[in-house]
């Protein structure tokens, strides 16, 4: 922008009459206005249109890291592409949970692992499990929420694993918390379960109620919060345990017998746990060296009748993800997505920024990624029942989730 101005003053054009100076001035002027041009268009295409920032002034003489963190990568399609997927054998991982090993339980057809996310404005840096270790050394980073959370968890600590010995590791259950940790770099890894994020009757990770018999302390969040006041990294998630229609909500505590219990319709007890939350991170957390993260809800295939299956089938036998731009199952309630986005926004207001993982969409197409029978069960009624009892909420590994996680790679890494 300075040059254009400048070419009108400068001396050389200044008062000379010479038709031939103001024939090369003139030139002059209409190749810098296109080499500007030309980089606000390059500029413009490798950017994401969406953000308000693509300026092209700055300093930004390596931009590929800021224009990463401008894009969204939430929108794009799947790719089959066999060579850079899967990430990791899942045999080879050592630490795979049951529930999600679906190559060892016998599934055959695993083309699932071989899909790649390709965001329309921009590509994902490709994953490297070394630079992520060395990003995270000295760190801790915590994932807190249901079992959608810890199979994030795991699927991250399986594209870890395989980039360090065996010995320079450790992995262990202590209560509420696996920790992951990668001794050579200080780096732990833990997941910390929280089905509700607040209190609630079924805090213990192998114990649970029944849906219908389910009590949140909606305004208690101190008991789990503790556990990571002082992590570096964090990563929430809660949506599947809020399914219900209606839920018992306690004021007081478990064992006093003077508590008040009400019950409240899911959506608004979902909006007064996010308030809890928020309060909670903005007084506790340290904002200039903790990063937030909040997972968005793990769509589920149970009913495929919703992309055009049999009637009563489940995700069962599906072996291709849908193709359909914006397929959105029911399960997915976009009211309480809603609350959520309104919960970040207003804690941006506050000063606490948490960026959002908004892995629905991409989710919602891949039908055919779920554990379906090939996995273990822990109750052994289910197998003489598959299609009723077809997992098609969890996710293999490797699988979906690797995806969700080379997205927060992206925002980890690419900073
Ligand atoms: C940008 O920076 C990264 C590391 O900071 C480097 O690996 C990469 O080569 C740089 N890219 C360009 C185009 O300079
Ligand atoms: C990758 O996929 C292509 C096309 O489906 C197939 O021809 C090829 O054999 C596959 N390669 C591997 C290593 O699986
Ligand atoms: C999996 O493990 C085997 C045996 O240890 C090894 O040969 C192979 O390279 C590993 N594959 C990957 C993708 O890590
Ligand atoms: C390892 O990391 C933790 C934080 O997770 C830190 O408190 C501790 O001082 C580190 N230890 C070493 C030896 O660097
Ligand atoms: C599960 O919890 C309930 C009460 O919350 C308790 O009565 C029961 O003994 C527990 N079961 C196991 C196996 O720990
Ligand atoms: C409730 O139980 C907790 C431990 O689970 C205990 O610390 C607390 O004192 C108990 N409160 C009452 C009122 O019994
Ligand atoms: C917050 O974190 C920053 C960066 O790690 C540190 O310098 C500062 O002392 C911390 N503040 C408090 C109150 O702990
Ligand atoms: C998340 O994605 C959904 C569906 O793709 C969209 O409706 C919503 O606005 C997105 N939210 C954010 C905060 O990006």
């Amino acid at each position: 922008m300075n040059m254009l101005k400048q070419v009108p003053t400068d001396p050389v054009t200044c008062g000379i009459r010479n038709r031939f100076s103001l024939l090369i001035a003139f030139l002059v002027a209409m190749l810098v206005t296109a080499a500007v041009y030309q980089t606000r268009d390059s500029v413009v295409s490798s950017d994401d249109l969406t953000t308000e920032e693509n300026s092209a002034d700055s300093a930004q003489e390596n931009s590929t890291d800021s224009s990463q963190q401008h894009c969204d990568y939430f929108s794009g399609k799947w790719v089959f592409d066999n060579q850079s997927h899967p990430l990791y054998k899942g045999p080879n991982c050592s630490f795979m949970f049951e529930e999600f090993a679906c190559e060892k339980y016998g599934r055959k057809d695993l083309e699932y692992e071989n899909w790649r996310w390709q965001p329309d404005h921009c590509d994902l840096p490709r994953f490297d499990a070394l630079k992520l270790l060395e990003k995270l050394r000295g760190k801790r980073v915590v994932f807190i929420g249901d079992s959608l959370n810890r199979n994030q968890w795991f699927s991250l600590t399986c594209m870890l694993d395989s980039a360090i010995t065996p010995t320079l590791r450790t992995f262990s259950y202590k209560g509420t918390l696996i920790v992951f940790n990668a001794i050579e770099y200080n780096a732990t890894l833990e997941f910390y379960w929280a089905p509700h994020l607040v209190e609630s009757n079924n805090d213990d990770p192998r114990n649970h109620t029944n849906f219908n018999e389910r009590i949140v302390r909606v305004e208690s969040i101190e008991k789990h919060g503790r556990h990571w006041i002082d992590a570096d990294i964090l990563v929430f998630s809660s949506y599947l345990w809020w399914r219900w229609p209606r839920i018992q909500v306690l004021w007081g505590s478990f064992n006093s017998s003077d508590g008040i219990f009400k019950e409240v319709p899911v959506p608004r007890c979902y909006e007064m746990a996010l308030q809890t939350w928020s309060n909670w991170l903005e007084i506790h957390i340290n904002h200039s060296r903790t990063r937030i993260f909040f997972t968005s809800m793990s769509p589920t295939h149970q009913w495929a009748e919703e992309w055009g299956g049999p009637e009563g089938g489940t995700c069962l036998g599906e072996t291709e993800p849908l193709t359909k731009e914006g397929y959105w199952g029911r399960g997915s309630h976009k009211d309480m997505m809603r609350s959520v986005e309104e919960a970040l926004e207003q804690l941006q207001k506050r000063g606490v920024n948490v960026q959002i993982l908004n892995i629905t969409q991409l989710s919602e197409y891949r039908r055919e990624g779920h554990p379906m029978i090939y996995r273990k069960f822990w109750n052994p009624e289910y197998r003489r029942n598959p299609i009723r009892h077809s997992d098609c909420t969890h996710w293999c590994l490797p699988g979906v989730p690797d995806t969700w996680n080379e997205i927060l790679y992206a925002y980890l890494v690419g900073s």
